[in-house]
């Protein structure tokens, strides 16, 4: 058993940085972790704090994080250059059920920054090293300005049914407008047997796509969602992260439905 204390952060040097939007960005890091989509890690700066980032993408030695300046860490974070050093530990929490999606049918519902933690699974599937029968991405963002990782979406759609929503009719936008939801109730299940389900994002969202879901009769246990929640240690310790049994560091922050519908506030 290792000795290290597992709330010391590691320095790791930013290698690149992209402006996303007006206040959200994407840093990526040199460092080498096995790490399952849907984890996070806490990412920190000495006597500024410390704070639940997900893993937004990963290569064999780097990571990326993609941040929405809202706070005292993350405005701090938004300040860094490649070059400087950022402070993480983890990875943390449970990821995604890899294993499980191999050859199903795989539908993912992310909205905003829940966009951030699906990434990982979607370039999984996209470059061939999570085989799926289909993959079929519902992508809503609240206007043009907002919409995230705009590279990735040609690529995304190439390999899958995209659909990109933005919440209202604009000018200069011609794509698909509406809620989420409005595009799940397009979708014609009629055999479950082989689906999987992923709906990520802001709790109003995941709310009404997972009750959209059941609506259709997907059964709970092939929908899978994931939370962000209060956090401190990220190890299971202090409690910050609870729902009534639940620790969502440690036993999320991926969690089935048929676990997490009860949390759902
Ligand atoms: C598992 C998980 C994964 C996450 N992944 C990401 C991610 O990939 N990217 C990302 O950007 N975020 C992510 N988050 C959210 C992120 O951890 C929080 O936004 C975090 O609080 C940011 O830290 P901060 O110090 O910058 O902000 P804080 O200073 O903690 O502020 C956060 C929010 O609280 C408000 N606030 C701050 N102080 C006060 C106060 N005194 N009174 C009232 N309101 C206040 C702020 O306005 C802001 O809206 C994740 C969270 C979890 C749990
Ligand atoms: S964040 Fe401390 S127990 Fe979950």
């Amino acid at each position: 058993m290792s000795d290290r204390n597992p709330y010391l952060p590691s320095p790791v040097k930013i290698i690149g940085l992209r402006q996303e939007t007006d206040c959200e960005f994407t840093l990526t890091v040199a460092a080498e972790r096995a790490i399952t989509p849907g984890q996070f890690f806490q990412v920190s700066l000495p006597r500024i704090g410390e704070a639940p980032i997900s893993v937004s993408n990963c290569g064999p030695d780097w990571i990326e994080f993609t941040i929405r300046a809202v706070g005292r860490l993350t405005n701090a974070v938004q300040g860094l250059r490649p070059g400087d050093n950022l402070f993480i530990r983890g990875p943390y929490g449970t990821g995604f059920p890899i294993d499980r999606f191999r050859q199903q049918r795989l539908v993912i519902v992310a909205g905003g920054s829940g966009v951030a933690p699906v990434r990982p699974l979607i370039d999984r599937v996209v470059r061939g090293e999570l085989p799926v029968k289909s993959l079929d991405l519902i992508v809503g963002f609240k206007n043009r300005s907002s919409i995230l990782f705009s590279d990735d979406l040609a690529a995304w759609k190439e390999k899958s049914r995209l659909v990109l929503t933005i919440d209202k009719p604009e000018e200069g936008w011609n794509g698909e407008t509406g809620l989420v939801t409005e595009h799940i109730k397009k979708m014609q299940f009629t055999d479950f047997d082989d689906l999987q389900v992923v709906v990520v994002g802001p709790p109003v969202m995941m709310k009404f796509a997972t009750a959209e879901f059941r609506l259709l009769k997907v059964p709970s246990e092939r929908i899978w969602v994931s939370f962000e929640r209060l956090m401190s240690c990220g190890l299971g310790k202090c409690g910050h992260c609870k729902i009534d049994y639940t620790y969502v560091c440690v036993d999320g922050p991926v969690l089935n439905y048929s676990h997490a519908a009860g949390l759902i506030d």
